[in-house]
């Protein structure tokens, strides 16, 4: 039998969640954002399962070219860009379409003597300080792109540095430089600017794409909401088994460090999990884990294949299967209690961890 912990993704979580996105900003084409695995879920499944998306976006030209050999055939952004001229080729081999954010990259797209043209996404920093041309750069590069040969239709694009707090005055901000900009450099194309928070909480960001990602997943964009409240399902479950159930002395410690002790003769649990699996090794003692849907604590330091729980109050055996996040027990939750967000949580979970398909 092999280790029993695996990611189970639920197909028709990532689809509810994309028509949760729809329905948020219904004028809207949706670029879903699948780059990193597609947060850890698996990029060419996620892809198949999100086969109703307009677009999608990833970060590297392998990730595209992975994409098209599986058979993806919308429009694919990548959210960097090309990164030197070799680069072009693929481009036009693929047909994928890169944001250009630096001169650099004009530059180069200037020199090629490549004839095929593709759509470009101009990447407009409107605050977030990242990546993008300044707003007052904006129109020389929009008509030094005009002149391109290899550029046939020039999108343009933002992204908000702080949409995740609701209250914030700088994405109402953002979203106003960025019409400003648009409309001053001439651009008449069509243009996105939301990310999941821009989706949910401002609907000014809406425009002709937007670009869901961690709420395809089932996770909040909102640092003070919750998955229930935004109608979310989590995608994922992070599923594994107890190991070893024994009891442990009072006074002596459990794990590493020798820093958890027990206050009491008391069953400990040992689940086949840790942080090489990706669970995060800052994960505080108390970290809820369930098992056998009741929640207990988990108790010492995060081992690399490992972690320990409190079994008291918990009737469990070898073999009773465990939560480690997903239903019932948000990600989000979870990465509360290691410092850290969902994203992190998904993004770390380890090529070893075989990613199972839930229709
Ligand atoms: C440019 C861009 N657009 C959209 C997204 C999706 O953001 P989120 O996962 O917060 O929805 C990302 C993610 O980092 C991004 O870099």
């Amino acid at each position: 039998m092999s280790r029993p912990l695996r990611a189970e993704i639920r197909l028709s979580a990532l689809q509810h969640n994309l028509q949760q996105a729809r329905n948020a900003a219904p004028s809207s084409k949706v670029i879903a954002v699948i780059k990193a695995n597609a947060y850890g879920h698996g990029m060419q499944l996620v892809a198949h399962a999100l086969n109703e998306a307009d677009a999608f976006a990833v970060a590297s030209i392998e990730e595209a070219i992975n994409l098209r050999e599986a058979g993806v055939h919308q429009s694919i952004i990548l959210l960097e860009g090309f990164f030197d001229t070799d680069d072009l080729l693929l481009l036009q081999a693929y047909s994928l379409e890169p944001v250009i954010h630096s001169l650099h990259q004009l530059e180069m797209l200037e020199q090629t003597s490549l004839t095929y043209a593709f759509d470009v996404w101009l990447k407009i920093d409107t605050g977030m300080h990242r990546l993008g041309f300044s707003p007052m750069e904006c129109k020389s590069v929009y008509e030094r792109l005009k002149e391109c040969d290899a550029v046939e239709t020039i999108h343009a694009m933002t992204h908000f540095s702080s949409a995740d707090d609701q209250e914030s005055l700088t994405t109402p901000y953002q979203i106003s430089l960025f019409k400003k900009t648009i409309e001053e450099a001439g651009i008449t194309s069509t243009v996105s600017l939301a990310n999941s928070a821009g989706i949910l909480g401002f609907p000014d960001s809406h425009a002709d794409w937007i670009r869901p990602g961690i709420m395809l997943y089932g996770a909040s964009p909102f640092v003070d909401t919750d998955i229930e409240s935004l109608s979310l399902q989590p995608a994922m479950n992070l599923v594994s088994e107890l190991i070893s159930v024994r009891d442990v002395m009072r006074g002596e410690s459990v794990g590493y460090g020798g820093e958890w002790i027990c206050p009491e003769t008391m069953p400990v649990g040992v689940i086949a999990c840790g942080y090489g699996d990706g669970y995060p090794r800052h994960a505080a003692e108390g970290t809820p884990v369930l098992v056998n849907g009741q929640r207990v604590p988990l108790i010492g330091r995060v081992s690399m294949d490992m972690i320990a729980v409190d079994l008291r109050g918990c009737d469990a055996k070898v073999g009773d299967r465990v939560l480690l996040w997903g239903d019932e027990l948000p990600a989000d939750e979870v990465a509360q209690h290691a410092e850290t967000i969902a994203y992190e949580l998904f993004c770390n979970i380890a090529p070893r961890v075989p990613r199972i398909e839930i229709k």
